[in-house]
């Protein structure tokens, strides 16, 4: 016999038992995501290395480890480019609104999306290679009332889908105008601690001294005495993350200060946010994140614009949900058409005429016997079976209600009726 094949590692499929419940959050991001009155946007799944290097920037995760490359084909420049499937939708959406010259619009301008991102990391329970995200996004909107916005809609999305204990984590990591300071104290500081680091932060101390407070690994005592960007904030900056506070506080949105929250990904400015479910956040395992990046669109060549946003990991949120046992509606109850003899042509008519009427219905295609028949229908959960027999020249069918084991004749036109007050 052939091998078989299996799915790529960190890549899955959805089979339909889980179906129900990203059914669930995508309706609600969509539901969400009209009603906070944005505009849909897709990108392509690949772009250029070179975005990602430049937004991203070439010491995250996302660029140095974790790049899907895709090899282009043999012939033009264009063709031989190096291109990587997407880590993350924010610099594609930065680009097409460059490219489009959006900023000639009304803004300031919202986005979303929903689609798969990927990662070339090492796959594990929520973390993998193939992964989904609600992306939204506001560009040319200096805040800081749209922060607030984003992050109430975000907390707003896990209540509507039912995840219990979101915590909202909250940090401002500051600007072109201070940020210099804050890394020179970051440097300063774990420089005296360098033998303590881990390899990776070792190698980033003086290139990207920020990741190093983001390093997972790093000794408790080490990260609690480490320099606080909220410390080191301009005037300008402090002015926003108040600001932000504020409104958070008007609006009832509980948050959590974390000073060690700077991101993965270097286009942030000011404020950062992350959510968690509450008792899970040292794993490495945000159900959602975003922040700030009023750098963006002029680091990838557009003129200043500052621009927040989000992605919420939908993968996550769906297994927090399934954690939880968050209910999720049943789905309508399913009806069998099932005959005897070689009346297939009836048994899918009457199936469109019940669809018509808006049941849910599965004809039995084969030619057996019809208590084998009522059998299967039982098995693929159908809860009643609609019997065509010498009756249906008269417009009748018999209805069997499959729990009970009851039946009766009944016109064709009553049975949605009979069957939908019943559940
Ligand atoms: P991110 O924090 O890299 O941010 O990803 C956002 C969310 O995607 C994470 O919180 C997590 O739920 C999910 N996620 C990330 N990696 C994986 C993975 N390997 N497997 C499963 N889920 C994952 C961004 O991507 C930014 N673009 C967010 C943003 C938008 N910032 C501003 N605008």
């Amino acid at each position: 016999m052939p091998r078989t094949i299996s799915a790529p590692r960190g890549a899955r499929d959805i089979l339909p038992e889980e179906s129900a419940a990203w059914a669930r959050v995508t309706e609600v991001a969509r539901d969400l995501s009209s009603r906070y009155a944005f505009e849909h946007i897709e990108t392509p799944l690949f772009e250029r290395v070179d975005l990602f290097a430049r937004s991203a920037g070439e010491t995250s995760d996302v660029v140095e480890k974790e790049m899907f490359r895709v090899s282009g084909a043999k012939g033009s420049e264009e063709e031989r480019a190096e291109w990587a499937l997407r880590p993350e939708p924010t610099a594609g959406i930065v680009r097409a609104f460059i490219e489009h010259g959006l900023h000639v619009r009304p803004g300031p301008l919202r986005f979303w999306l929903i689609g798969p991102m990927f990662r070339y990391d090492r796959p594990q329970a929520g973390r993998y290679r193939q992964f989904t995200q609600w992306d939204c996004e506001v560009i040319g909107d200096p805040g800081p009332m749209v922060d607030a916005e984003l992050i109430e809609l975000a907390s707003r999305f896990y209540a509507d889908c039912g995840v219990r204990g979101v915590v909202v984590h909250l940090n401002s990591i500051g600007d072109a105008v201070c940020r210099p300071r804050f890394r020179q104290a970051l440097i300063d500081y774990f420089a005296g601690h360098e033998a303590r680091l881990t390899d990776d932060s070792r190698r980033r101390l003086h290139v990207n001294p920020l990741r190093v407070l983001d390093d997972k690994q790093l000794e408790p005592d080490i990260a609690a005495k480490a320099p606080k960007p909220i410390d080191h904030l301009c005037d300008a900056c402090r002015a926003h993350f108040d600001a932000v506070r504020g409104l958070l506080d008007g609006l009832g949105c509980a948050y959590e200060i974390d000073h060690r929250l700077v991101r993965g990904l270097d286009y942030y400015t000011r404020t950062t946010f992350e959510f968690y479910v509450a008792g899970r956040e040292g794993q490495q395992q945000a159900l959602g994140g975003g922040g700030r990046y009023d750098g963006l669109v002029e680091a990838l060549g557009g003129r200043p614009t500052p621009g927040i946003g989000f992605g919420i990991g939908l993968d996550r949120t769906v297994l927090a949900m399934a954690e939880q046992s968050v209910p999720l509606p049943a789905s309508p109850p399913l009806v069998a058409v099932v005959g005897a003899g070689e009346d297939l042509g009836a048994r899918l008519r009457v199936a469109g005429q019940l669809r018509d009427i808006g049941l849910r219905v599965r004809p039995d295609g084969s030619g057996r016997k019809l208590g084998k028949q009522l059998e299967s229908a039982v098995k693929a959960g159908a809860a009643w079976a609609v019997i065509l027999g010498d009756e249906l020249s008269r417009g009748e069918v018999v209805l069997r209600d499959l729990l009970h084991g009851e039946q009766r004749a009944l016109p064709l036109v009553d049975v949605a009726e009979t069957i939908r007050p019943a559940h």
